[in-house]
């Protein structure tokens, strides 16, 4: 037989799905491992997928989204994230995922570098290499609370094409400050770098508002990304999307044609419900998520474990550097002894090595009885 595509047999697979397979055979586990809430897509969300349904959104659409939705995702990002937006700025995404793969193939050709954030999602190198970038990381510095360190960045932006900022962070928890964001994008500005800005977690923030990268810098290099996953508790849903200059929503909307067709249409008429209805329901989740940080904080800061006090997204980072031991081999340990499934701080990049990530997305007691799992492993 003739080989499978090289690329994507070299890719690396996420080290989380490596612990997810493992703590699946593993009766009796608490599950901190994956970013998935725990929560139930809303009510009056499910109705309005009943309807769509019967209303007969049972058909392709066009490729950037149903009119009316994107009418209504362009008022919501003004009113709401303080960007300028109509709804040929928007294109509708199979999840915030495609909205990045599809800003990455829009904007690099293949061989450009993509500057992306470590520790940072895994799932960014895997786009970077499916579209034939390549990925440079720029480093969070955990002594400063995973802000970035914009002076290794500004070296690393010469060669670069495009930069992937993550705020709030995942793994970190981390929200980026004004000041910091503001140098951040003054520095992609001065080296003409495509800003793809991932704000899936844009709602999950525990202390003052979110500030969208594209509210405080000139929107024309910037493509924001949203999602209904997190903020909704819509993750199976698939979908999210992207704010772009109307010449790359052009170019986004082309790639959605060759890639997904289209968001499933009755999942785009929810996600317009979403948006348009009661925000008590995100209001809910963020003081649930807010509280399980506290708890995992408090604990973890006690045991002299904690790296940084998240300010949002759903995560804590815990340095089991002491041990001495990779953290793939950490997790392992924690699962087959300790009765707790979390993610090893190396598969978001060379700067998570002595870490591990717990997720705060499962429910209160869940939360805190990892934890003490976690701390009793250590102590
Ligand atoms: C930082 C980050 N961006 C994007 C996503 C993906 O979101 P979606 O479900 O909308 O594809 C995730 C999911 O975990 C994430 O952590």
């Amino acid at each position: 037989m003739k080989p499978l595509n090289r690329v994507v047999s070299n890719m690396p697979r996420s080290g989380i799905r490596e612990i997810m397979d493992l703590a699946w055979s593993t009766p009796g586990l608490i599950h901190l491992e994956v970013g998935e809430p725990n929560f139930s897509t809303p009510e009056h969300i499910l109705n309005a997928a009943r309807q769509a349904a019967v209303d007969g959104y049972t058909k392709y659409t066009p490729n950037a989204g149903i009119p009316e939705v994107r009418e209504a995702l362009a008022s919501k990002v003004t009113s709401r994230n303080g960007l300028t937006a109509d709804a040929e700025n928007i294109v509708v995404t199979v999840g915030a995922i495609n909205a990045i793969a599809q800003a990455v193939m829009a904007v690099c050709d293949p061989g450009e570098a993509l500057l992306i954030p470590d520790p940072g999602w895994p799932n960014y190198e895997m786009v970077a290499t499916v579209a034939g970038a390549l990925p440079v990381r720029y480093p969070l510095l955990p002594a400063a609370g995973f802000m970035p360190d914009l002076e290794a960045l500004d070296t690393l932006a010469n060669t670069a094409k495009a930069i992937i900022v993550n705020t709030p962070a995942n793994p970190t928890g981390a929200v980026f400050d004004r000041n910091t964001l503001a140098e951040l994008l003054a520095i992609a500005e001065r080296h003409d770098l495509w800003v793809i800005s991932d704000e899936c977690y844009e709602d999950i923030i525990f202390d003052g508002p979110h500030v969208p990268a594209a509210s405080i810098s000139s929107q024309e290099r910037v493509i924001s990304v949203f999602s209904m996953s997190k903020s909704y508790a819509m993750t199976g849903w698939r979908v999210g999307y992207a704010v772009a200059p109307y010449e790359v929503a052009a170019m986004m909307a082309k790639l959605t044609e060759a890639l997904t067709s289209c968001v499933t249409g009755i999942a785009q008429k929810a996600a317009q419900a979403a948006i348009e209805g009661s925000q008590a329901c995100v209001e809910d989740m963020r003081n649930a998520y807010r509280r399980r940080r506290n708890i995992a904080a408090d604990k973890l800061g006690a045991a002299g474990l904690l790296v940084n006090r998240p300010q949002g997204a759903f995560y804590v980072m815990a340095d089991v550097s002491s041990l001495g031991r990779s953290g793939y081999d950490v997790c392992r340990w924690l699962v087959s002894e300790h009765g707790v499934a979390t993610a090893p701080g190396e598969t978001f990049g060379p700067n998570g090595a002595g870490l591990i990530r717990l997720s705060l997305a499962a429910d209160d007691v869940q939360v805190s009885t990892g934890v003490d799992r976690v701390v009793a492993a250590l102590r």
